[in-house]
């Protein structure tokens, strides 16, 4: 009896034993999902669209190479620009959210003004050659930004107009 009891006592050891080893085990594998969500989230931060990405040391391919906006915001420029947005623009851009193209609101959070500028006065190069633009048109599936032929002042206007939304 003593020592049908020892053998029962002695499974139940070892089912312990083996009950602990299948939990480890569950263990590493929990770990190990995490480790593949991780990863997941940093791919995905790889992959913010063009049109999120903050890129503000590109200046882009085009005739603006170097400017600058002042501190002060010209309400006369904004007027002209907002003039100009709405003849101009407003077929492919809302102000605040995606339509053809991307909206131009906080748009100096991801781009420079030198990018904007060229974007403006030189898509169709841009599109071709600039690493960010060339994205933007795959993003936006081919549909390109149109060169609607502003004068240089009157893109700057828009910039301007562009620092209010
Ligand atoms: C026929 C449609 C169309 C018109 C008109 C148009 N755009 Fe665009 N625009 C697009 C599309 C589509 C994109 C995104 C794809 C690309 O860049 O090729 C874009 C991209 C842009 C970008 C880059 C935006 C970003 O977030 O990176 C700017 C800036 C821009 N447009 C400004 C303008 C301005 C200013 C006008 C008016 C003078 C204008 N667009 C007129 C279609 C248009």
């Amino acid at each position: 009896m003593t020592k049908a009891l020892n053998i029962v006592t002695g499974l139940f050891v070892l089912l312990l034993i083996s009950c602990g080893g299948k939990e480890e085990k569950k263990k590493e594998g929990f770990s190990y999902e995490k480790k593949e969500a991780t990863e997941k989230v940093v791919k995905k931060a790889e992959t913010i669209p063009a049109s999120k990405r903050v890129d503000l040391s590109n200046k882009g391919i085009g005739p603006i190479t170097s400017m600058a906006l002042n501190a002060e915001i010209d309400q006369t420029m904004v007027t002209h620009g907002a003039d100009v947005f709405k003849k101009m623009c407003t077929a492919c851009h809302r102000t605040n959210k995606k339509f053809i193209g991307p909206p131009p609101a906080g748009i100096f959070e991801r781009r420079s003004p030198e990018w904007v500028m060229n974007m403006i006065l030189n898509p169709d190069e841009m599109v071709k050659k600039d690493p960010l633009a060339k994205e933007l048109l795959m993003e936006f599936n081919g549909s390109p930004m149109a060169n609607q032929n502003l004068s240089e002042e009157d893109a700057r206007a828009v910039l301007e107009y562009f620092r209010t939304l």
